[in-house]
């Protein structure tokens, strides 16, 4: 079922949302919006409605899920211990893109964690995020609303293409703002570990703790690092056709894409709309004019290309700095060849 929001403040909004909780609370799977992208949502208290979560998007077992919860309050119900910088985080960043990852108290059930003695807990910042999560009263353990594998949901229409009869539901609350997920930051050591790069970049939460380590899986791109999150491992956002990166001016991106449709590839591109105009491929996508755009377009531009329409898709790098940590991390994984 499609639940249709226009305004929050409708009655009617409030209604269709109070029936979408009722479905949650009833054990089953809905998809709903929050700032970063949509999530597919399920009672994290209940095993049964937490294992419909990895049915659905056929995602591994030992991946673990983020518990959702509307107040500081509920988060703090869910673990053991909070270090002083995570009340510090919490204060300044939450509701937000962030999702802290701390001993887990049981409160959720074990498939939620996928048997870690951690959980990853945030607070989305979405109106109807919070309105739902507040109408279920409990936590909520949300993944990405894709197919696994696939590049993460930025409007229901995405979710529709992936889960359409998988699933109970969908709350309709148009495209998601930030477009990239949340950074997922390990909170178990003296100093706080950034797991997965996301909405609130190192830059900002270095201003607010001090210093902040990176997963070393993620600066060594190599088989040599094991991730720590463990969702970091697998194959993501992979679009329809094989993407490449290309790093350097833009006139060797033309180079390439030239070399490409001579021996018959049809190329799509990616690109700034400062590129845009100066690069010439059978077909063009605009990702955005700064970083925050083209973050929150990014998963839209990866499904755009089918492979009716192209053989090749090939996107620009961006600095790895700010919000470009988190872009160039999605487009790492999601490409087949990086050119450097
Ligand atoms: O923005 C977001 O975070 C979105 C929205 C829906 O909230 N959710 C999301 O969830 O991206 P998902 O499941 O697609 O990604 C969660 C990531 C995975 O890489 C997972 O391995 C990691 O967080 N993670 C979750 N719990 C963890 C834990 N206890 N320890 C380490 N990593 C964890
Ligand atoms: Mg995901």
């Amino acid at each position: 079922k499609r639940f249709n929001i226009k305004d929050i403040n409708e009655a009617k909004s409030k209604a269709l949302i109070t029936e979408a909780a009722q479905l949650l609370r009833a054990g089953q799977t809905v998809a709903f919006p929050t700032e970063t992208v949509y999530g597919l949502g399920a009672d994290a208290t209940n095993s049964e409605a937490v294992a419909r979560i990895f049915q659905a998007k056929g995602r591994p077992q030992d991946n673990p899920l983020i518990a959702h919860v509307a107040t500081k309050e509920q988060l703090k119900k869910l673990v053991t211990e909070i270090p002083d910088y995570v009340d510090k985080l919490i204060e300044k960043f939450s509701p937000g893109p962030i999702t802290y990852v701390l001993p887990s108290n049981g409160a959720c059930v074990d498939n939620v964690t996928a048997g870690l003695s951690t959980i990853g807990v945030r607070i989305p910042d979405h109106p109807i995020a919070i309105e739902l999560l507040k109408a279920c009263n409990v936590p909520i353990a949300a993944p990405s609303a894709n197919l696994s594998g696939k590049p993460s949901p930025t409007s229901a229409d995405h979710v529709w293409q992936d889960l359409n009869g998988r699933i109970a539901g969908i709350v309709d609350g148009g495209p998601t703002g930030v477009g990239v997920e949340s950074t997922v930051v390990d909170c178990t050591q003296k100093i706080p570990i950034i797991l997965r790069p996301g909405g609130v970049t190192r830059e900002e939460l270095e201003n607010t703790v001090g210093p902040v380590m990176m997963d070393p899986a993620l600066v060594d791109i190599s088989e040599n690092e094991k991730p720590r999150a463990p969702g970091m491992k697998y194959t993501h956002y992979a679009p329809e056709v094989p993407l490449w990166i290309i790093d350097g001016p833009l006139e060797r991106m033309q180079e390439v894409i030239n070399e490409q449709r001579k021996i018959g590839n049809r190329v799509g591109v990616l690109l700034s709309s400062a590129s845009y105009p100066q690069i010439q491929a059978d077909n063009k996508w605009i990702l955005g004019d700064h970083i925050q755009e083209i973050a929150s377009k990014l998963y839209d531009g990866l499904r755009y290309y089918k492979q009716s329409d192209v053989d090749i898709i090939i996107c620009e790098s961006f600095p790895d700095e700010g919000l470009g940590q988190a872009v160039m991390n999605r487009l790492r994984k999601a490409a087949s060849v990086h050119l450097k």
